[in-house]
């Protein structure tokens, strides 16, 4: 990007953080994709191609994200899988008790960077009874049940529109596209509406049949901000799940969640990996 202003639809709160990043060479070159690692995902950064890289500590603004100690928090830019991608590692949750806006704090500045498609990885607990853990699922759309939108505040006056549609949250294209993406590195992934509610605490077993009941295929406690941010600023969005438990199981813990995402993270690298190619060449 050579025009050093800041993206005036940007909230003066990221400003800072835009600016820091410009000065340290982000966005010089235009990012094609921006990509959020969910928990125990990680590791794609390290694929990244001669990366420009900021911790998140680092980013006047960027609120620390809580409960991560010893985990690394960065941005990075560089070349992934022939695509020019900003990878974040690390992202913010609203049961850590985060100003709305911050919940999409990424995604303001991928889009202040230039990035206009965003592909998001979580981990999620499985309604539907085909989502065995271990199943990768792809979000075709949600249902927002974190009693939280990361539009409230004073950046619907900032350029984003103030009322905008969800109707296409999920692009279609890119959802075809990870689909394709499965097939061609013979994974199986299915797609599937994603609830996100607030955390910390799991679903009870009541719950996750109302969530059922609503339509839930899958449930978990991220992206739903990102996505609504992404999408209200014109951004193609698409989300990829790591089904990680059964909702609602007595047997529910964090530990379980990161352990089955660490297990299953270099399944879901190589449907990012192939669906990266496809944008490369696209
Ligand atoms: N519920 C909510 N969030 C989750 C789950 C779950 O069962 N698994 C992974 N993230």
């Amino acid at each position: 990007m050579t025009d050093p202003t800041p993206n005036p639809a940007l909230p003066h709160d990221f400003l800072p953080a835009l600016a820091h990043l410009k000065r340290r060479g982000f966005g010089e070159t235009v990012p094609t994709v921006a990509l959020i690692l969910g928990s125990g995902f990680g590791e794609v950064e390290q694929a990244v191609v001669d990366p420009l890289r900021c911790p998140y500590s680092d980013l006047p603004g960027f609120p620390a994200p809580a409960g991560t100690a010893g985990h690394v928090c960065r941005l990075s830019q560089g070349t992934l899988w022939g695509v020019n991608a900003l990878v974040f590692r690390g992202r913010y949750h609203a049961y850590e008790g985060h100003a709305p806006r911050d919940l999409a704090a990424c995604v303001w500045v991928a889009y202040g960077l230039g990035a206009r498609i965003l592909v998001v990885t979580n981990a999620a607990g499985g309604i539907r009874p085909d989502l065995a853990p271990g199943t990768l699922m792809a979000i075709r759309d949600h249902i927002n049940l974190m009693g939280v939108n990361p539009l409230v505040g004073p950046q619907r006056l900032a350029g984003a529109a103030a009322f905008p549609p969800m109707g296409a949250a999920y692009d279609a294209g890119l959802l075809g596209q990870l689909l394709e993406a499965g097939r061609a590195v013979g994974e199986s992934v299915t797609s599937g509406v994603y609830a996100a509610v607030l955390g910390p605490s799991f679903e009870t077993p009541a719950e996750v049949e109302m969530l059922r009941r609503l339509g839930a295929d899958a449930v978990g406690m991220s992206t739903i901000p990102e996505v609504v941010t992404a999408s209200a600023l014109g951004l193609r969005a698409c989300g990829l799940s790591l089904i990680t438990n059964q909702a609602g199981s007595a047997q529910d813990s964090h530990q379980q969640v990161l352990q089955a995402a660490s297990a299953n993270a270099d399944r879901v690298a190589g449907v990012l990996k192939a669906l990266l190619r496809k944008l490369a060449s696209a």
